[in-house]
């Protein structure tokens, strides 16, 4: 026998096998994506999102001036690679991409405000472990044109129903990290205040301090949370624009319903923010990688990426971390076969696939049997694949056209015409 070939480190099979455990790390089906994503796409166009698909592949200068040249992915955890002489980058997250293409096509010319809405994989170099991958999912959405506040209120209420909708135990954070007016003081004190201390932090956040001092403020290591603790807050250093509208922000909130906590130390790992950032954090369900849901205002965006000066917000979700949660709850909805039919002979072949067919232009799910059995093994495969009901076609039921469909739960046995076959199914099936 040949050599296996196992899957790239850091990416995974989603399969309609069952769900097992191996390294801690539950395999997810994909019932709970399916859950996900559906849930999404019933939930979003309710706010006003219309779906957009852009390509995996990007210019990798793209990322380097949307993301940030000394953020964690363009720094060390993009998918890189030169294409005969350009350098194209596989998307890291779907941001950047979304600007680019409201850039490109002009479409703030054809409207004043626009709602996106998009699903994907994403690809970053990252270290793996439970909930982190280097490819995976993410659902999100993007608004461009609303200064607000009160479009962040109803982002945050937006992603707060949804996680409601699938069951999804979360938090939702809050913080503002200001804007070009009111952040370069902050960043210089917080800066005085982290050098003043660097003899304390970690080997990381002491490059940190002259590149991007903010991130500090949300390393893991605890000594670094120590210096963390005690640093100056964003908050004291608001201008009154960016105070007003974290304040609308919050009392939207309020009258929406919505609960959250202010956290100073959600600043997220990306640069384009600007003002209010958000995230959704799991309270139970995900070990370290608990943030099911992050994202903010990036008001600076859509002119950095060569636009007009056009404010933008949004936040994606991580599908796989949303599954995990849904996987460890046991909660999933599967399309099973409604009838599984099994044929004798064949002749009864022949009548069993055409009836199949039948059924499934009705619309009802529909399976056949491939294999020669007796009829006891084929109702233990019927009930092995959680068939509702169960049809065995013999010889004397082809003559009279006539058959006994059995409901595999309750062992009740219906006489139904085979002629008539879709309709007896649907009537059945809609009684109980
Ligand atoms: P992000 O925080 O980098 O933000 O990613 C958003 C979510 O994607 C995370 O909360 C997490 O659930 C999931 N995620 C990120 N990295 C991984 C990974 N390696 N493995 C599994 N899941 C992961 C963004 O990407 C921004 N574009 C969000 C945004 C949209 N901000 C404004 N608009």
């Amino acid at each position: 026998m040949s050599q296996k070939i196992r899957g790239v480190k850091g990416t995974r099979d989603v399969l309609p096998i069952d769900t097992y455990v191996k390294d801690e790390d539950p395999w997810v089906r994909i019932g709970h994506y399916d859950r996900v994503e559906q849930s999404a796409r019933d939930l979003f166009p309710l706010y006003g999102y219309r779906e957009a698909r852009t390509p995996v592949l990007e210019r990798t200068e793209l990322f380097v001036r949307g993301i940030g040249e000394v953020t964690d992915i363009v720094g060390k955890e993009m998918y890189t690679f030169d294409d005969r002489g350009e350098s194209v980058t596989m998307r890291p997250e779907n941001t950047a991409s979304l600007v680019r293409a409201y850039v490109e096509h002009n479409v703030n010319q054809q409207e004043p405000e626009t709602k996106w809405w998009y699903l994907g994989p994403m690809f970053r170099r990252e270290r793996q472990q439970r909930g982190r991958y280097r490819q995976f999912t993410q659902i999100g959405i993007e608004a461009f044109g609303s200064p607000g506040p009160r479009i962040d209120a109803e982002q945050i209420e937006l992603l707060d129903r949804w996680l409601r909708t699938l069951g999804i135990p979360f938090e939702m954070h809050l913080n503002t990290l200001g804007d070009a007016a009111c952040r370069p003081k902050y960043r210089e004190a917080l800066q005085a205040y982290l050098r003043s201390r660097a003899s304390e932090l970690c080997e990381d956040c002491r490059k940190r301090i002259e590149a991007n001092p903010i991130r500090v403020l949300d390393c893991k290591n605890p000594k670094c949370q120590e210096v963390a603790a005690g640093a100056p807050r964003m908050e004291q250093f608001l201008c009154e624009p960016c105070q007003v509208h974290f304040l609308g922000v919050q009392e939207m909130l309020a009258r929406l319903g919505v609960g959250f906590v202010l956290d100073p130390k959600l600043v997220r790992g990306l640069d384009y923010y600007t003002r209010t950032t958000y995230e959704a954090i799991a309270t139970s369900g995900l070990g370290s990688q608990s943030t099911v849901a992050g994202g903010g205002r990036y008001d600076g965006l859509v002119k950095e990426l060569g636009g007009p000066d056009i404010p933008g917000i949004g936040f994606a979700a991580g599908v796989e971390r949303m599954a995990l949660i849904l996987t460890q709850q046991g909660k999933e909805r599967v399309t099973r076969p409604l009838v599984f039919i099994a044929p004798l002979g064949d002749a009864e072949a022949v009548r069993a696939d055409a009836l199949a067919q039948q059924l499934r232009a009705a619309g009802l799910a529909a399976e056949v049997s491939f294999r020669k059995a007796n009829p006891g093994n084929q109702l233990k495969r019927a009930d092995a694949l959680g068939a509702r009901f169960a049809l065995v076609l013999g010889e004397q039921e082809l003559k009279t056209d006539r058959a006994k469909l059995k409901e595999l739960k309750t062992g009740a046995q219906h006489e139904v015409s085979l002629s008539a076959l879709p309709d007896e199914v649907r009537r059945l099936a809609t009684a109980g």
